[in-house]
């Protein structure tokens, strides 16, 4: 019974760090969309969220959610085909983060790079995560939740570490200070004209 609960516990956490990953891709595009024309983006302030996106979602939400898909293959061997793609996909938002937050670097120092190829980049970047959560929502989750009461899940559960979100958790990292002002000034805003 415990268990259950513990792997629910889990599943919500995985469902909650996917919301919050929301409003930085937002803000991110934002600021990209600023590279093009005569534009610069608040390049320190991309630079902040390609580091909460490497330092988070990338080292502490992916690996947690290899551990669910390999635990699910091994329950159900079959359900391999349908998820086969999730550690591909982790593994390449990975490299595709550290390349994008490494030329955001190098053009901030006044690097020649291609601004219209970069925002391309960035563009493709932010689409790949959030379709790839969506993807996770309708598949990895729900056979998650379905499977949730067959087998021992004691392992997972022991690997759901409790690394807690730096920026979205209860301590607030200082370096993390300036995107969550952009955050809560933007929820302030849509709740101002969109009443939500
Ligand atoms: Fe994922
Ligand atoms: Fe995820």
């Amino acid at each position: 019974m415990k268990m259950t609960k513990d792997v629910a516990q889990l599943m919500s956490g995985l469902r909650g760090d996917h919301r919050n990953m929301v409003m930085p891709l937002d803000l991110l595009d934002a600021e990209i969309a600023r590279l093009g024309a005569s534009g610069e983006p608040d390049y320190d302030f991309v630079r902040d969220i390609m580091l909460y996106v490497i330092e988070y979602p990338d080292a502490v939400h992916h690996p947690k959610e290899n551990f669910v898909y390999r635990h699910l293959k091994s329950l159900r061997p079959e359900i391999h085909t349908d998820l086969e793609r999730i550690e591909t996909d982790h593994q390449y938002i990975e490299e595709s983060g550290l390349k994008l937050r490494n030329s955001i670097e190098a053009i901030s120092m006044g690097a020649d790079l291609n601004r219209d190829e970069l925002i391309e980049k960035f563009h493709h970047y932010s689409e790949q995560l959030r379709e790839h959560m969506y993807w996770e929502e309708t598949k990895l989750f729900s056979v998650a939740d379905e499977l949730q009461h067959f087998g021992d899940w004691s392992e997972v559960v022991l690997k759901n570490n409790e690394i807690s979100d730096p920026l979205f958790g209860s301590r607030v990292e200082r370096k993390y200070g300036r995107v969550l002002a952009r955050i809560q000034k933007r929820v302030v805003w849509e709740k101002q004209n969109y009443r939500v």
